[in-house]
């Protein structure tokens, strides 16, 4: 099934014309396919169907209700990173008791409030953040369940800033003292250690790190779940998706291939991992946020002008960096088409937004169908960390969403009204 694909001249999400949602609630404008949500979640989950397992999407990814309460009502449950994360999956339907707690940062006040809901596991990454959630649970009386995030120092060749499993990065514990560290947590009366987590980074293409790291973890791994009973292992997430192009890959899964290139499917990925996790008999959990959510969702803007420079052609669109970060923060690659096919020829573009940066751009150099005033264009496989990484920066508004369900269309969120941006400022009282 195609979720994003052109009918005619025209692109539709699932059996909606994008361009009709675009004239109806004004750009930028997120869209969301419930079908593609749907389908990436239900391959995971049935690769990893001969083990005991649970999908935990990475709220972080994309957390706009309507994604999580798709997420929610398919069983999944969610890793999340904050206390205002866990109040929003509750908010969307979730149930704590599925949520796994992560990051290197928890606040007692987060530590409280998880703990109260009964989330299935914190994933500690320190020892003082133990010591921490064993205090805060003796102060209220609770046994907080706990697994140690292992850092397993495997180079998951991806983007630096989302490669997290080395000594380079501030994710987890080191492989060698995790032992320590757990004998240790087990002497602390208010803690019950139920498993051990490790996530190596994202946009993952190849299974190959995951295996490396699997492989490095379970001789420890062994030992512990024997000496402290443990009852799950959480592999995280980073499964990698296609970019570049994502919409030559056509019907299957944009994941399968793009432009000849192979990557990784849900498959592949636990055709590798089963024969290491399935001997373990422990329960594994995953942690895949842009696996799910990446390729569910376009980001459409409008063509605001046109201008030629002696030595460019810039496409200046209503969307901004402050949109869709990605590619000034990563150097990503996001497929730009038009809501409408024009045919004829291409032309070598700068597509880029009106902030006063000039990291604000979407493409360089890129050969794009010619445009104008008024068009529209959508950037592809915006669905995670796009939205949720969105700013007020210039004063723009946070843009809305909506979200796709064969034929029909919600607008999942509102375009941000201009005066809420300082709503919450004061003018200093001496003023
Ligand atoms: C602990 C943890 N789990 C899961 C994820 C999700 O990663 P991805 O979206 O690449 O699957 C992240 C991403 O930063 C993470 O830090």
């Amino acid at each position: 099934m195609h979720e994003f694909c052109y009918v005619g001249k025209k692109l539709f999400c699932e059996g909606v014309a994008i361009e009709t949602l675009a004239e109806k609630y004004g750009t930028p404008l997120y869209v969301y396919s419930q079908g593609t949500l749907t389908r990436h979640f239900q391959e995971l989950d049935g690769a990893m169907a001969p083990v005991e397992h649970r999908v935990c999407f990475a709220v972080k990814s994309n957390s706009n209700q309507s994604v999580l309460r798709t997420l929610a009502n398919l069983g999944s449950g969610f890793d999340i990173v904050s206390g205002g994360e866990l109040q929003r999956v509750i908010a969307a339907g979730g149930d704590a008791r599925n949520c796994v707690f992560a990051g290197v940062g928890k606040t007692e006040a987060e530590i409280e409030f998880a703990l109260r809901q009964g989330v299935y596991s914190f994933n500690a990454e320190s020892e003082p953040e133990l010591q921490r959630i064993n205090r805060v649970a003796a102060r209220l009386k609770k046994i907080a369940p706990v697994a140690v995030r292992v850092n397993p120092n495997v180079d998951a060749h991806t983007h630096a800033k989302i490669t997290t499993g080395t000594y380079e990065n501030k994710f987890g514990i080191a492989l060698e003292h995790t032992e320590g560290v757990y004998a240790r947590a087990a002497k602390l009366k208010h803690l019950r250690l139920r498993g051990l987590q490790m996530h190596i980074g994202s946009q993952l293409t190849a299974v190959a790190p995951f295996e490396q790291a699997v492989r490095k973890v379970v001789p420890l791994l062994e030992k512990l779940k024997v000496r402290h009973r443990l009852e799950f292992f959480s592999i995280g997430g980073g499964l990698g998706i296609v970019y570049q192009p994502a919409l030559a890959s056509g019907a299957a899964a944009w994941w399968q291939s793009a432009a000849g290139k192979k990557i990784m499917t849900p498959r592949i990925y636990a055709a590798q991992l089963l024969p290491l996790l399935q001997p373990l008999g422990l329960r594994i959990l995953m942690e895949p946020g842009r696996f799910i959510s990446g390729n569910s969702g376009l980001l459409v803007t409008r063509v605001e002008f046109v201008k030629r420079t002696g030595k460019k052609n810039f496409v200046i669109v209503d969307a901004a960096m402050n949109d869709l970060i990605r590619p000034a923060f990563y150097d990503a690659y996001h497929e730009i088409v038009p809501l409408t096919q024009k045919g004829g020829a291409r032309i070598s573009s700068d597509v880029v937004g009106p902030i006063c940066e000039s990291g604000d751009f979407f493409c360089k150099d890129r050969a794009l169908p010619k445009v104008g005033e008024g068009d529209y264009l959508a950037l592809l496989s915006a669905g995670a960390y796009g939205f949720v990484m969105a700013s007020n920066y210039n004063t723009r508004s946070l843009a809305a969403e909506v979200l796709v369900n064969g034929q029909r269309a919600a607008l999942v969120r509102e375009r941000q009204p201009v005066a809420e941006i300082w709503s919450g400022e004061k003018v200093a009282p001496w003023l």
